[in-house]
């Protein structure tokens, strides 16, 4: 089984398919899970200061023997540590957390705030070699104003995307910045419905797979970075054995019927607000 790999628009070269770590329970629930991963092949952990599972992250990191060149880790900066002076000493604390001496992919989690500050220390992160790539999550205000007065252009975007909302819009808009969309709710966060749609359930007998491995191996053909979070070993398994089969290109068309514009999750400038007012724990 060979997993894929995404160039990013700064030359490197990142698993495209990982763990992600969100709602789970930092220490032992963390610790294992990414264990788990590691053992079956997985080397792209996507994690955040947000959930408060970075220490647990580390320690997985650090107990699995593995090189630290051949793990990939992305976090993000939450918004009550935007600014420029004040997003540099929260990066420090997350190398702390994470055990290490670089972030693989730092992320702006939330576009409230002083975002541009941030994005400025990010860039200095990255010249003292603390951080080797930065991107954006859940950017779409300004989005066209925010890319001109950034230095470096985001590696990455990290959205909701799904075979429901395939995000189709946003990555005609940032392909030219050569950013890669990184696919959260993956699996529409579990949700039966979108697993049991007929068209996921036919495909799935035709290829031998679950309907989540042809959702998956839609994000792959799609050129999305993706990592589905489980803490359940068989799912963990099942994720990642994607690698030996392809969707034809009428088999994709048929997925594409799928899109619908259903998001499982909208903000407002209320929850936009309630962001900048939780501050997680150090
Ligand atoms: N940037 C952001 O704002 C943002 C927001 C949300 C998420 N994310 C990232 O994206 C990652 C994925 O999103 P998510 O965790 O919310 O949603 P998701 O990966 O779409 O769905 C996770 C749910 O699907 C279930 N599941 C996993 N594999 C399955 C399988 N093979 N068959 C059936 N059910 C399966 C999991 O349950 P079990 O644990 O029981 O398997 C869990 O309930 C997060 O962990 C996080 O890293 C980022």
């Amino acid at each position: 089984m060979t997993q894929t790999y995404l160039t990013l628009n700064n030359g490197l070269k990142m698993p495209q398919f990982g763990l992600g770590v969100f709602l789970v329970p930092d220490g032992k629930a963390t610790i294992d899970a990414c264990l788990e991963a590691f053992k079956l092949g997985y080397r792209h952990i996507d994690t955040a200061h947000a959930y408060q599972n970075e220490r647990g992250v580390g320690e997985a990191l650090k107990q699995s023997g593995l090189k630290r060149e051949d793990v990939w880790i992305t976090t993000k900066v939450w918004p009550t540590e935007y600014g420029e002076g004040k997003t540099l000493p929260a990066i420090d604390k997350m190398l702390k957390r994470l055990q290490t001496d670089y972030i693989d992919l730092l992320l702006l989690h939330q576009q409230v705030g002083d975002y541009n500050g941030a994005w400025k220390d990010m860039e200095k992160a990255v010249a003292q070699g603390k951080v080797k790539s930065i991107g954006i999550s859940n950017f779409k205000e300004n989005l066209e104003d925010f890319l001109a007065h950034a230095t470096i252009k985001p590696a990455a975007i990290q959205v909701e995307c799904h075979p429901y909302f395939p995000q189709t819009e946003l990555k005609k808009r940032m392909a030219e910045f050569g950013t890669v969309l990184e696919s959260w709710y993956p699996l529409g966060h579990g949700d039966a419905h979108l697993l049991n749609e007929p068209v996921l359930v036919e495909l799935a007998r035709k290829y031998a797979k679950t309907p989540a491995q042809i959702i998956l191996r839609w994000h792959i053909e799609e050129k999305n970075s993706v990592f589905p979070k489980t803490t359940n070993p068989q799912h963990m398994k099942e994720n990642f054995d994607i690698f030996d089969f392809s969707l034809s290109a009428e088999d994709m068309t048929k997925i594409a019927t799928l899109n619908s514009g259903k998001r499982y999750f909208t903000d407002n400038l209320e929850q936009q607000q309630r962001f900048t007012k939780w501050k997680p724990a150090d």
